[in-house]
């Protein structure tokens, strides 16, 4: 795949997808990067501010449950290779309202698929998740999460994902779309929105808020620096064998907690700030990523330890407090003060 493409990304404008969308414009330079988004609250234009500079970029806001829409790009831009990010993607906001998530994680999937069968792509990947392998038990640390572990979701989020790949592979299977999976664990870096744990505990910091941490703080996500999930999906692009789907993680697991007090430490504050609020709803214990099949087969690893990693995303938001001030300004204060207002 290493010649000129047309790719098609929709989710662009949010958290990963314009990670994707930037490791594209600077490292693919002769393809077209055709983004579609609905810009959803998760989204913010100006992320995109340097791509909508370069010659090799156009922006849709469409929403990808529009099929009429979704279609009339198709129908002019004719990609070749269609890169699914965009998605209702957090956890809590599924539990207070899981259609939406149904939806778009769902509908809007299948309407991406049936415009790739109808106009033809050499490839449709769907950005999956670790979440639709359901959790780990905290005292196996010898356990992981392999490509053939059973699917067992807890959430409407992550179910609905799931049945976003399921319905993935049947279309393998029954019309022989290209489609390929990636399974990624929780990502950090630049442009995270502000309602995930790394970025809502910096910006709370950041403003002296209390930092809300759920129950005793011990649940534990394997975190990969986005950089690095960008490239394990361009690699399953380019050396990927369609229908397959690849884990990508980083073995690097941490207790909440844990990252909570890193951040107060690099910022120089003090760990008065952590308040224990209730834990959320079924929530899930450990993930955990074998990403050994990416590793043979694509060469793919992580190259940003997260001691690294960890540093420039907090020297990123400091540097770009006008981004997350355009973040947390009109819907967010509303959700942060239904989601923990009364929280106890
Ligand atoms: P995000 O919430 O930051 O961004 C989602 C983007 O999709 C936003 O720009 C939003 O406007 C857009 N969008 C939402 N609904 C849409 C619709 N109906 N039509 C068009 N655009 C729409 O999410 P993210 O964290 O960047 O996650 C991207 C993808 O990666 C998701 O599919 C998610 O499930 C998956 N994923 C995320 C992580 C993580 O740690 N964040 C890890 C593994 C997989
Ligand atoms: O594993 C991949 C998944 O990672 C992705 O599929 C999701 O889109 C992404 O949102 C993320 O899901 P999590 O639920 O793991 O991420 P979140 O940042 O919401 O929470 C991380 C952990 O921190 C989780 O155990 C809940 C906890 N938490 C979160 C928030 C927002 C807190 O303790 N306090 C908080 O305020």
């Amino acid at each position: 795949m290493g010649e000129k493409k047309t790719i098609l990304v929709t989710g662009g404008a949010g958290f990963i997808g314009s990670n994707f969308v930037y490791l594209l414009l600077d490292e693919r330079k002769d393809w077209k990067v055709v983004c579609v988004d609905a810009l959803t609250y998760a989204a913010n234009i100006h992320t995109l501010n340097r791509a909508l500079e370069n010659k090799n970029f156009v922006f849709y806001k469409e929403d990808i449950r529009n099929r009429d829409g979704i279609f009339s790009i198709f129908e002019k831009e004719r990609p070749d290779v269609v890169v699914n990010f965009a998605a209702e993607s957090h956890v809590d906001r599924s539990i207070e309202n899981p259609g939406i998530f149904l939806e778009t994680n769902i509908i809007g999937t299948q309407t991406m698929m049936d415009a790739c069968r109808k106009y033809g792509v050499e490839r449709f990947h769907q950005v999956g998740t670790d979440e639709v392998y359901g959790d780990l038990p905290l005292d196996r640390p010898d356990l992981f999460f392999h490509e053939d572990t059973p699917i067992h979701t807890s959430s409407p989020y992550s179910t609905s994902k799931a049945s976003a790949d399921l319905l993935t592979l049947a279309y393998h299977r029954t019309y022989g779309l290209p489609v390929t999976i990636s399974r990624c664990s929780n990502n950090y870096g630049p442009y995270q929105f502000p309602e995930k744990l790394i970025p809502l505990m910096i910006n709370n910091v950041l403003h002296d808020k209390p930092l809300p941490v759920y129950g005793k703080g011990l649940k534990v996500r394997d975190w990969l620096y986005v950089k690095d999930h960008c490239y394990g999906i361009l690699a399953i692009l380019e050396k990927g064998r369609v229908g397959e789907v690849y884990n990508l993680g980083g073995h690097n697991e941490k207790a909440n907690i844990e990252i909570v007090k890193i951040i107060l430490k690099e910022l120089g504050k003090s760990e008065s700030l952590i308040t224990h609020v209730s834990d959320r709803k079924g929530h899930d214990q450990r993930y955990a990523i074998d990403p050994s099949k990416a590793n043979k087969e694509l060469g793919w690893g992580p190259t940003t330890m997260f001691k690294d990693g960890i540093k420039l995303t907090i020297d990123w938001y400091l540097k770009h407090q006008d981004w997350m001030a355009e973040c947390t300004s009109g819907e967010y204060t509303k959700y942060y003060e239904e989601m923990y207002g009364n929280r106890k």
